[in-house]
């Protein structure tokens, strides 16, 4: 490629307003954002017409498996990062329940090596708690690539699990940076499994990983996390009751995530998906849903997230409730949530707050997520002119499907361009799935965090 990038005519979302203009790109940092007409092509220079597409802040999703190492046959750091900027995501945070744990320094090291050889996205990682390995923990504090800590005080997919007070103590009290947590209280898990076991109906899942469950365990991160002076953000919050008691309780130490299927499924979509909407925390009610929306708008939830962790159809297969829980979501997040935007529940601003400069900002991610002169040069030209039908054949994931097929979705990127340099192409007429463009390794680093 050479050396500037020049986008000219595009709608420029800018932090406090749209804007038609051109923007350059060089040595991989916004240079200039100009009204329409404002700059020329110079000698040597890339130029896209951004004539009809909107331009914005490559988004963030700081919420994805991409289970490397340990399941390629679900995905791993080339097929994750690819699907990542197929849809306009241009950084992301990947979570420590790969084959091994992510569980110490040199598992950490080992991600960040094999991103560099096989991402095409900027990239970050997180360390995942165990009940004995505060002095892990403490080994990647302010490492470049390393997002924070992951706590997971239910059982999920995997086997990390840190429930007993003893052990969140010494986590709270001996370590610095970010604790991540997943709330659900495992001891109200255990104590209903007699109940649930013999229920094999989708809906029972809802039931039994109940609103109660999430609640218990989101006060008491909350409370570990004043009582020791330590941020935390506590990852895919699913309930209304968890988003009205922290709208009053988060104070300046606790952030917030939503995953977009919670905010776009509800019951009905958990009847008619079955399996493939099965995740953890669950989808739950059209209350919950409408509620997260308000909470998101009012700022209690600082971002949106896709909680990305794709599992085969095959392993799927198996039915309620042996399938796996989880979701492919990283590449079509954006487009959902444009679509959500363009059908009136939020604005395109709204959106580029909630998935660009609101995960940059949780998590101290330096010139990410804003078109200013002096941030990175990662961003999306997205077309907001045309609706296209997803279906599981145009997916990037390795996994091969999407809980979005059949769906009209508006807002799909043309270009994803990661310092400067376009990853990932598709054309508003030509097939969905797009070109993969760079090399893999050839763009992106590890994410610093502040
Ligand atoms: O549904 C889920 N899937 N929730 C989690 O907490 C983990 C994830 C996975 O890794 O599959
Ligand atoms: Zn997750």
């Amino acid at each position: 490629m050479r050396n500037g990038l020049l986008i000219q005519n595009a709608m420029m979302v800018l932090p406090s307003r749209i804007v038609q203009g051109d923007l350059r790109v060089i040595n991989g940092s916004i240079k200039t954002v100009a009204p329409q007409g404002g700059l020329q092509p110079e000698i040597g220079e890339y130029v896209i017409d951004g004539t009809g597409l909107h331009l914005l802040p490559g988004a963030i999703d700081p919420h994805v498996h991409f289970r490397d190492p340990g399941h390629p046959e679900k995905e791993d750091l080339e097929s994750g990062s690819r699907a990542a900027a197929a849809g306009g995501i241009t950084s992301f945070l990947d979570m420590p329940n790969t084959l091994p744990n992510a569980t110490n320094r040199t598992a950490l090291e080992a991600k960040i090596a094999s991103a560099a050889k096989k991402a095409v996205t900027h990239h970050g990682f997180f360390i995942g708690a165990t009940t004995n390995n505060v002095s892990d923990l403490q080994s990647v504090e302010g490492m470049d690539g390393v997002c924070g800590i992951k706590v997971f005080m239910g059982s999920s997919t995997g086997d990390l699990l840190v429930h007993e007070q003893k052990h969140l103590e010494d986590i709270f009290a001996n370590t610095g940076g970010i604790i991540a947590t997943h709330a659900e209280d495992e001891e109200r898990l255990l104590s209903r499994i007699p109940e649930f076991q013999h229920r094999t109906d989708i809906a029972a899942h809802a039931e039994y990983r109940d609103v109660e469950c999430a609640l218990i365990a989101t006060k008491r991160a909350s409370a570990l996390a004043k009582d020791h002076d330590h941020r935390l953000h506590i990852v895919h919050l699913t309930s209304g009751a968890e988003a009205d008691w922290l709208s009053s309780n988060k104070g300046d130490l606790i952030t917030t995530e939503v995953c977009t299927q919670h905010l776009t499924f509800d019951q009905d979509d958990v009847e008619n998906l079955g399996v493939r909407a099965l995740m953890n925390p669950p989808i739950r009610y059209s209350e919950d849903k409408e509620k997260l929306w308000s909470r998101l708008k009012d700022g209690t939830i600082d971002c949106i997230v896709t909680d990305h962790a794709p599992h085969t159809l095959e392993s799927k297969s198996v039915g309620f409730p042996k399938a796996p829980a989880g979701m492919p979501g990283v590449e079509t997040s954006l487009p959902l949530m444009l679509t959500h935007a363009m059908n009136g529940k939020c604005t395109v601003s709204d959106v580029v707050r909630w998935m660009c400069a609101g995960p940059a900002k949780v998590y101290g991610m330096k010139n990410k997520g804003s078109l200013i002169e002096g941030f990175d040069g990662d961003l999306t030209l997205v077309d907001l002119e045309n609706d296209r039908t997803i279906q599981d054949s145009d997916t990037w994931t390795r996994v091969g499907w999407t809980p979005f097929a059949g769906r009209s979705l508006t807002g799909w990127p043309i270009y994803t361009i990661v310092d400067g340099k376009i990853v990932h192409s598709r054309t508003k007429g030509g097939k969905l799935r797009g070109n993969a463009v760079a090399s893999p390794g050839s763009v992106g680093r590890p994410l610093i965090f502040e």
